[in-house]
């Protein structure tokens, strides 16, 4: 029983599955909506949050080499994702690719593993677009009852003019130099983040509707998204004071990782979140017209546009603008600031980009949950209910839904950075899985169809997978104990229903040398 853990799943069988245009999801997505659906998921939290604080605390005007650092690291997962998608499209991402190379018990591992990247993240971008929407609001003199607009127990302060705030150690600091006590401020305990379960609940009713619906919707967001953030790189860089350059790398303050090349690396491991994204569009395939040629597209175009604009907003950003004032919430909008009081109507401008951009990430890594699951329990290794389509949306409804349930009530009572590194980890490990996944497959099965391949195999994988791994242990341990208790309970689930339940242990695999041809 045991050696069957490692069985994989024929990929001429998941080739098939993936053709079954009856009964499965509807297939209408281009080229170029599977780009938009990338860059939908990329630019979101990443540039708009941030970027300002690993600027300030960690790489100064250097943030620039650490966007190219986490971009190349990106760039060499993307690339072993794009031949998997291309050769396997299959709604399953990398679950799938493992389960074709690595076999049953890896695949459920990062099937498992996923669950963090893509809900954790609805989660976590979810709170970062409450934290815009409630600023948004507050510039126009709306303002939202404090107890519901921060994770349960969160403290809030309401500080002059900037209205309710966490408390954190830098804003005491910051209170304590302007000479106010925290103390004599009116203080609230939050009861839950409404606008961030807000926005889930929307979103999640949009994805029921459909996907092309979906990326519509998607697609609007992006546009409004990236106009801005060029109009923001355009007037940005007539405002560029090059002092603000030097020194380019900040030198160490003795401590690692607080400037100098260690301060570039863990801003790396920082803003590596900003790429998190480009993935999911892997677990579109499905709904894609030509998923092997289309695939590649989406995936390495939506990474290489959301590159170059990172990578010339941190250069802007850090021209107009001191990297020591960018430490806030709102790096842009202090950009905007910086700008003078000529370029104040950009202000809201920013605010409305980071909404509808924080909108889009929200929503493809909401799609792209649901359609693991539903690979997932096609398989088996989930209740058949996960995989049941929509008969007249033709969407994976309940498994949306549940989705949907879960990342609201994670998104209403958890904060930010604990659910922004759990994301971190999880997506780390699966590029990482993925990176070496390439390597075993192009060596157990040289003879299959792969309409893109890889470059320089096993150089580029070996990179992509050593880097991922790296920036996984730069994260602190509390992170790592979350994960160790995540996959506990995915084994549980694993070892009591999914093992009892596998299809391939029905049907059985030959080329795992144990069962007959069927
Ligand atoms: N890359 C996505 C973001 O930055 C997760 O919001």
């Amino acid at each position: 029983m045991k050696s069957r853990l490692f069985d994989t799943k024929p990929v001429q069988q998941i080739l098939n599955e993936s053709a079954d245009n009856e009964h499965g999801l509807k297939k209408t997505l281009t080229a170029t909506n599977l780009t938009t659906l990338g860059i939908g998921a990329v630019i979101g939290a990443g540039i708009f949050v941030l970027t300002g604080q690993a600027a300030a605390q960690y790489a100064g005007p250097a943030i620039v080499i650490s966007f190219i650092i986490a971009g190349l690291a990106c760039a060499f997962a993307g690339l072993c994702y794009a031949e998997f998608a291309s050769m396997i499209p299959i709604s399953g991402s990398a679950y799938t690719y493992a389960y074709a190379t690595m076999g049953e018990f890896l695949a459920w591992i990062i099937g498992w593993d996923l669950i963090l990247e893509y809900l954790f993240a609805a989660s976590t971008v979810s709170v970062g677009w409450s934290g815009y929407v409630v600023s948004f609001l507050h510039d126009f003199g709306i303002h939202l009852p404090a107890q519901f607009t921060a994770a349960w127990h969160t403290i809030l302060v309401e500080v002059p003019k900037m209205g309710w705030k966490p408390i954190t150690t830098n804003l005491t600091a910051e209170l304590l130099a302007s000479g106010i006590s925290i103390d004599s401020l009116p203080h609230v305990t939050a009861i839950c983040n409404a606008p961030a379960m807000f926005i889930v609940a929307m979103l999640t009713a949009l994805l029921v509707i459909g996907i092309k619906e979906t990326a519509n919707f998607n697609n609007v967001m992006v546009i409004t998204k990236v106009s801005v953030i060029i109009m923001f790189i355009g007037l940005g860089f007539m405002f560029v004071k090059a002092g603000n350059w030097h020194p380019f790398i900040p030198k160490n303050t003795g401590e690692w990782g607080h400037f100098g090349w260690s301060g570039i690396l863990r801003a790396a491991g920082v803003i590596f979140f900003a790429y998190i994204g480009f993935d999911a569009v892997s677990t579109a395939a499905q709904e894609s017209k030509n998923p092997q040629r289309d695939m590649p597209v989406g995936i390495l175009g939506s990474l290489g546009i959301s590159t170059i604009l990172y990578i010339l907003m941190a250069v802007v950003l850090t021209g107009i603008v001191s990297y020591t004032q960018l430490n806030v919430a709102d790096p842009i909008a202090v950009g905007v600031n910086a700008m003078g009081d000529s370029m104040f109507w950009l202000r809201p401008i920013i605010k409305i980009a980071a909404i509808a951009g924080l909108s889009s990430v929200i929503l493809v890594m909401l799609m792209g949950q649901p359609r693991i699951f539903y690979t997932m329990a096609k398989d088996g290794l989930l209740p058949p209910v996960f995989s049941k389509v929509h008969p007249k949306f033709k969407t994976p409804y309940v498994s949306t839904i549940l989705t949907g349930f879960v990342a609201i009530i994670l998104a209403g009572i958890l904060p930010i950075n604990i659910l922004g590194e759990l994301v971190s980890i999880g997506t780390l490990l699966a590029f990482a899985i993925v990176c070496v996944g390439i390597i075993v497959l192009r060596k157990k099965r040289p003879d299959l169809n792969r309409p893109f391949r890889t470059p320089w195999v096993p150089v580029i994988p070996l990179l992509g997978a050593g880097i991922c791994l790296y920036l996984m242990a730069a994260l602190p341990l509390d992170t790592w104990l979350r994960l160790i208790i995540w996959f506990a309970i995915g084994l549980f689930i694993y070892f009591f229903y999914g093992m009892k339940n596998s299809k391939l242990r029905r049907i059985g695999n030959p080329e795992n040398g144990r069962d007959k041809l069927v």
